[in-house]
């Protein structure tokens, strides 16, 4: 089966949402393969570890650059060969060598419309803004932050009386929705990055995604 590493830093719960899916035999045969946290603390490791699935802690704490870090950190995810590589939470910024080694096969989930709301605290912001609508996205990641061509959205209706903890949650369980369908295109060979560039073959999905 094709092989995923997810990277995650917190809770995971867009890590348990696809390992859930894989149970119900919803990732494209696909199989995760090991999770790699930063934060040796990190509720998502017990996820994964309950999960029967190799559980990794690499603190970037101990390395003394960004660098260094994703160097170790390639070293860790190469040894498990995988075909796609899952940012679920991880809250690191990448290198530039890290994103060219795994180049299209490297997906990120971002809790905005992209490119609404690139970077931290999107819902606070959102709420600021008085937006009506906001979501979250599925994207390749490239070496812009929160730039990479988007794949999927989920959107939700801000109401009133909606707080950042409210609005966090509603977004939260649209995530759960939708990446585990992002991973499963991938792995069926159905999403692809094109070698030429950031242009995205995905033409049996609707045009606007999942709105
Ligand atoms: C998710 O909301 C994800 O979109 C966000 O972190 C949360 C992780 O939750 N990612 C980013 O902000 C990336 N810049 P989880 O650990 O429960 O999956």
């Amino acid at each position: 089966p094709p092989r995923v590493v997810v990277l995650i830093s917190g809770s995971g719960s867009n890590l348990q949402a696809l390992i859930d899916a894989q149970g119900y035999d919803e990732l494209g045969g696909g199989k995760i393969v090991a999770v790699v946290s930063n934060q040796p603390d990190a509720y998502g490791l017990k996820r994964a570890k309950e999960a029967g699935i190799e559980a990794v802690a690499l603190p970037h704490r101990e390395y003394d650059s960004r660098e260094a870090f994703d160097g170790a950190l390639i070293k860790v995810i190469e040894r498990h060969e995988p075909h796609l590589v899952v940012l679920a939470g991880f809250m690191r910024i990448l290198t530039p060598r890290f994103v060219q080694r795994f180049y299209g096969r490297l997906l990120n989930i971002h809790p905005s419309l992209l490119p609404a709301y690139q970077g931290l605290n999107t819902h606070a912001r959102a709420l600021a803004d008085g937006v009506s609508e906001h979501g979250c996205s599925v994207h390749f990641v490239t070496e812009e932050l929160d730039g990479g061509p988007v794949v999927l959205q989920a959107a939700v209706a801000v109401a009133e009386d909606d707080d950042e903890a409210s609005l966090k949650e509603k977004v939260h369980a649209r995530e759960h929705l939708i990446y585990p369908i992002a991973v499963r295109w991938f792995l069926e060979g159905r999403l692809r990055l094109e070698a030429q560039g950031p242009t995205l073959d995905a033409t049996p999905l609707p045009p606007q995604g999942l709105r």
